[in-house]
């Protein structure tokens, strides 16, 4: 099995999307010893914003393609995902490659693949929240993964900036999830 672990937070070694995704990574491979895992950060190493000649360069693609399992530690910023994550996504939502579209309306082609997104907020967007609408995070990613042909599981921290004890519950709460994901 080949693992495509991705990071996006800015926030590094405090980073509480990092610390779920490397759970669910550290999960997968205590299960599956001969699994490989390709690294990619791109917060650390982040992809230019996408051009006309970035779009021919397919390194990101194929890399996506490869990957059986892909692990997306994918923190909330101003309600969405962070710029970086989007430069990433945008060479992944490629048509003809992993959609297309057919008279019938799009078609995913990329849904041999299993995508663990763990998410962290620092607020809460459930339902019945007053700022549930805000919540363009989770909903994008299923959209975009939902093209493409892949219902994606999500592994979520929130409540993050709430206190320190709903920090540490939320995480604890999620690394449980983690293993369950795993399992
Ligand atoms: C630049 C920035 C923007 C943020 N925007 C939001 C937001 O819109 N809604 C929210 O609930 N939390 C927001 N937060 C809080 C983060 O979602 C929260 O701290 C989360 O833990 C970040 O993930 P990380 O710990 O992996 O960096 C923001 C944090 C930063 C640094």
């Amino acid at each position: 099995m080949t693992i495509l672990h991705i990071d996006s937070s800015i926030t590094g070694e405090g980073s509480v999307s990092r610390t779920i995704s490397q759970a669910i990574v550290s999960e997968l491979t205590a299960r599956d010893p001969a699994a490989r895992v390709i690294r990619r950060d791109v917060a650390a190493d982040p992809l230019p914003h996408l051009t006309l000649a970035s779009y021919a360069d397919t390194a990101v693609l194929d890399e996506f393609l490869a990957a059986d399992t892909v692990v997306i530690g994918a923190p909330m910023y101003n309600f969405t995902l962070p710029t970086q994550l989007k430069a990433w996504l945008d060479r992944v939502l490629v048509s003809g490659k992993t959609f297309r579209y057919t008279e019938a309306g799009p078609e995913g082609l990329a849904g041999d693949k299993r995508v663990i997104v763990a998410l962290a907020r620092g607020g809460f967007y459930g339902a019945g929240s007053p700022v549930a609408a805000l919540e363009h995070l989770e909903t994008y990613l299923r959209s975009a993964f939902n093209f493409i042909g892949i219902e994606p599981e999500f592994v979520a921290a929130d409540g993050i900036n709430i206190s320190a004890e709903q920090k540490a519950s939320a995480i604890d709460q999620a690394q449980g999830e983690a293993v369950r994901l795993a399992a």
